[in-house]
This record gives structure tokens, sequence and C-alpha cells, in this order.
């Protein structure tokens, strides 16, 4: 059992969970994840390793509650524990050892984006982060990404920050001071956003792909992403990627398979469910 020893609300619907995970704490990597079952029947859900401390022996998970799993997930109070949690998983994120590194967070993404920043202020290396959300109470992390290095804030609707989309301030960072590689986490409309900005450029562009995920061994094919012409498994062979070489039109496809599922199992966590589904067709 994985005790729940702090929790945090960083935005409406973004909770930060800092758990005892002893094992994982001391040999994750910056872009790893683990797989976390709340109880025996729960859905099993990936999320990204934010933060890690060893002598504590605990790691820190953001969750967006959006459906069932992730509500239960974030109503954990401190005391509390989460039964099963495997990992780190995936391959730790790949680092530059000099240069400037423009990292770019989309709301909830921002979370992922935090340890690949700190591993590269680590080496030595020049960060810049540009991060968003929607409006003020959707920025994350801010604080925390503004001990690594330079950051710049956006807000859709230009209630805190800079008003736009992140890809604005990327646009214009990219032109005025250049960058040697960019890492970016978000919705997929962002990431294909960034790498469409970045590839005439030709500054490497590595993305964190959220795929559906059900056992995390590559085993059950649920998180093919193709990348250039090759079938990858996120879980196994990434979650990262080159963006220039991501299909993102499957990506979003695949997202949205079970979809009318994950928001019925959510209306049927509400109250009683009376109205069943077909199956979903194969992706
Ligand atoms: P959101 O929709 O509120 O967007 C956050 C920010 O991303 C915006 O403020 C904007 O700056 C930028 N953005 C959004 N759409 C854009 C576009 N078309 N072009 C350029 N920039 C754009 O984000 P949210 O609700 O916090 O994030 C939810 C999404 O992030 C979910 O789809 C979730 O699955 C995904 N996610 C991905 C990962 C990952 O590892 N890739 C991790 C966590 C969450
Ligand atoms: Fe099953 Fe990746 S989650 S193959």
């Amino acid at each position: 059992m994985h005790r729940v020893v702090h929790r945090r609300q960083l935005s409406p619907n973004v909770t930060l969970l800092e758990v005892e995970a002893a094992r994982i704490a001391q040999i994750r990597r910056p872009g790893q994840f683990v797989i976390v079952r709340l109880g025996g029947n729960a859905e099993r859900i990936p999320l990204t390793i934010a933060d890690a401390h060893p002598a504590a022996g605990t790691i820190t998970l953001v969750i967006q509650a959006v459906g069932k799993s992730t509500r239960e997930l974030v109503a954990l109070q401190p005391g509390q524990a989460i039964q099963d949690i495997a990992g780190p998983l995936g391959h730790p994120t790949e680092q530059i050892d000099a240069g400037h590194a423009v990292c770019v967070g989309g709301g909830v993404g921002t979370a992922v984006v935090h340890p690949i920043a700190q591993g590269l202020h680590r080496k030595g290396v020049n960060v810049t982060s540009i991060i968003g959300g929607r409006s003020r109470e959707w920025v994350i992390f801010e604080p925390e990404l503004r001990a690594l290095g330079d950051v710049i804030v956006c807000t859709d609707d230009g209630s805190y920050g800079r008003k736009g989309f992140v890809t604005d301030a990327l646009k214009d960072l990219l032109t005025t001071v250049g960058a040697d590689i960019v890492y970016a986490v978000g919705p997929v409309p962002m990431m294909r956003a960034v790498a469409n900005l970045t590839r005439p450029l030709q500054v490497r562009t590595i993305v964190s792909l959220n795929p559906v995920m059900v056992d995390g061994t590559g085993m059950c094919g649920g998180c093919r992403v193709s990348v250039g012409a090759e079938t990858r498994f996120a879980c196994v062979d990434g979650p990262e990627f080159d963006g220039h070489l991501v299909d993102f039109d499957e990506l979003m496809d695949r997202l949205g398979t079970y979809r009318e599922f994950e928001q019925r199992a959510a209306q049927c966590a509400d109250g009683p469910c009376r109205i069943g589904l077909a199956a979903p067709t194969a992706a």
C-alpha cells in the first residue's frame, strides 16, 4: 500500500498527491511514469512522476480529474492509500548536456514538463519554460519552474501573463533567442502545433504522448502510436518521441475511441447507470 502524505489542489481539476513509494523515488529518472491502481478492481491509470523525494521515500503525482477513476484518486486524503504503484516505466527523457532547452507545458502537461526541466537544469542546461492555461487559475508549477530558469506564462484569456497560446510565445522565442531543443507536453493539438513550428526550423522536438494504456508492458497494444514509418508502443518505447515524426491525427482518433464509455463511467459514478453502450469499433 502507498500512503498519501500530502495533497494539494493545483487548479480547479488538477490535484497533486505526494505518495510513499520509496524504491521508485530512489531510481526514477525524468520522463518516466508509473501505473497506479487504487484498489483491487480499479482501472489502471498511467501517471508521469512529476517529482521524487528519495530521502522521504515519496513521489509526486499530478492528476487531472477527468473520469470516474481519476475522480476517485483525487478524492484521497493524507493517510489514505493507493493499493498498487508499478514503475518506474518508460524510457527516461533524452537530455542535452549544454545549450538552451525550451520546455513547453500546456495545462496539466506542465506537471510532466517539470521533471524534464529539473533534469536539464541539474546538467547545467539553460532552461526556458513556456507554460499555459485557459486562465490564471489553470496555470500550475510556475514557482517550481521559476527555480530552474526563465518562465513565460500564457493564458488563453489574458487573465495572467501573456495573452494567447503557448505556441504564440514559442514562435517569438524561436525567432529571437532560438533553441537547441524543444520539449512539449500537453493537449495533442498543442504538441502538434509545436512540432509544426519547429520542423521548418529543424529544432529537435521531443513530445510526451499519452495514448490509452492498459498493461504498460508492451503486451496489449493499447498504447500503439505511429512514429515515422514505425509502429511504437508508448509504454515501452516512449512515452517521449520525436515530435516531427509522430502521427498526431491517428493519436487523436485513438484517444477518442473510448470517450463515450469514459463519459458514461463518469455519469454512472454519480448514480445508477441505465443506458448500455455498444462495444467500440476496433481502432
Ligand atoms: P487545455 O486544453 O486547457 O490547454 C492548455 C494550454 O495548451 C492552453 O492554455 C494553450 O496554451 C495550449 N493549447 C491548447 N490547445 C492548443 C492548440 N490547438 N494550439 C496551441 N496551443 C494549444 O489543457 P488541459 O485541459 O490542462 O490538458 C488536457 C489535455 O492534456 C488532455 O487531453 C490530456 O490527455 C493531455 N495531457 C497530456 C499529457 C502527455 O503526457 N502528453 C499529460 C497530461 C495531460
Ligand atoms: Fe499495453 Fe503499452 S499499455 S502495450
